[in-house]
Parts: C-alpha cells; sequence; structure tokens
C-alpha cells in the first residue's frame, strides 16, 4: 500500500515538473513567434509602408535612444541588459532579424509582449508612423 502511494506520489511530481517546463519554454525560446497564432500569417504578410531611407533609419534612431525609452532596456548595442526575468531581445541575432517580420515586430510594439518587461510602446508612447520608423532603425544592428 505505501509502496503504490509512494509510487503516485512520484508520477505526479513528474508530470508537474514536465508541466511547468513547458510553461517555461513558451517564451523561453525567442525564436518562437509572439503573436496571437491566427494573426501569423496576416502580419507576416504586412509591409512596412514606409521605404529604409538613411532619414527614416536616423529618425528611428533618436526614437530608440529618446523617447521610445527602447535603450534602457535594449541597450546602445542592442544585444539588451541583462535583467531579471526575460531578456530584452538581442538585435544582432542574424536569426532572429530573418525569421522576425516588420509585421508581427509592429505588433509586438502595439501589444508588448505578455508575461514579460516589453511594454507597449505604439499608442502611448511613440506614433504608428514612429514605430515604423523605429523597426528600420533595429534592422541596422546586424548591417
Ligand atoms: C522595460 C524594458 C523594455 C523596453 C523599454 C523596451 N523593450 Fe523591447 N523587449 C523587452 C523584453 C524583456 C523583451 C523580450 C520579450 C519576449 O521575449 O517576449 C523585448 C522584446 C522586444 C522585441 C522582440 C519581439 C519579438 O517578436 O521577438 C522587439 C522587436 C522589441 N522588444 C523592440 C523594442 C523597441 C523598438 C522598444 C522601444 C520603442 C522597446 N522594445 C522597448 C524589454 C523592453
Amino acid at each position: 500500500m505505501m509502496r503504490a502511494i509512494n509510487l503516485i506520489l512520484i508520477v505526479a511530481f513528474v508530470l508537474l515538473l514536465g508541466w511547468g517546463g513547458m510553461a517555461g519554454a513558451f517564451h523561453s525560446d525567442i525564436y518562437e513567434p509572439r503573436v496571437p497564432a491566427e494573426l501569423l500569417e496576416e502580419l507576416q504578410d504586412m509591409d512596412n509602408p514606409y521605404p529604409a531611407t538613411p532619414e527614416r533609419i536616423e529618425t528611428g534612431r533618436k526614437i530608440y535612444f529618446g523617447k521610445g525609452e527602447c535603450v534602457t532596456c535594449h541597450s546602445e548595442n542592442g544585444k539588451g541588459k541583462k535583467l531579471p526575468g526575460h531578456s530584452p531581445r538581442n538585435f544582432t541575432d542574424p536569426k532572429w532579424q530573418e525569421i522576425r517580420t516588420d509585421g508581427e515586430i509592429m505588433w509586438v510594439l502595439r501589444n508588448g509582449s505578455a508575461g514579460t518587461e516589453m511594454p507597449v510602446r505604439v499608442g502611448k508612447v511613440i506614433s504608428e508612423e514612429e514605430g515604423w520608423s523605429v523597426i528600420h532603425f533595429i534592422r541596422t544592428f546586424i548591417h
């Protein structure tokens, strides 16, 4: 009888560990999309409506270091500061830059990233157009 109870406890414990690990993995994989699954396709098809001119990249740079406050978490070199909890995205990672589209980033700027420190930016501290400009700027961390 005791052995059966022990066995049940062990199985329950292992299941709990597995479940906890999966919940943690959701946001620990930096390449996983941050947008709702039903919007993913539409957002991946969305183009930045503004061309990446030197003037617009410069505007984006000013927003990154200024009123967008991006630099406070993502740092001067785009690699991201060490924060408790989720690390800010490292913009110098070429793989992340390649798989993440401008439309998906705009969604995160509008909505933040749930369960992390990434705050709402567009509609709060910067406009939609400024959001598209700062996206052009963060692309320059790998160029
Ligand atoms: C208070 C800290 C903080 C500020 C300010 C901040 N971020 Fe973030 N950002 C984060 C964190 C933390 C993450 C990681 C979130 C995650 O893994 O889902 C993140 C993730 C991101 C991502 C990755 C989203 C993805 O789909 O992978 C982008 C792009 C981004 N931030 C852009 C910006 C821009 C642009 C600004 C300024 C307008 C900004 N962030 C301001 C903390 C911040």
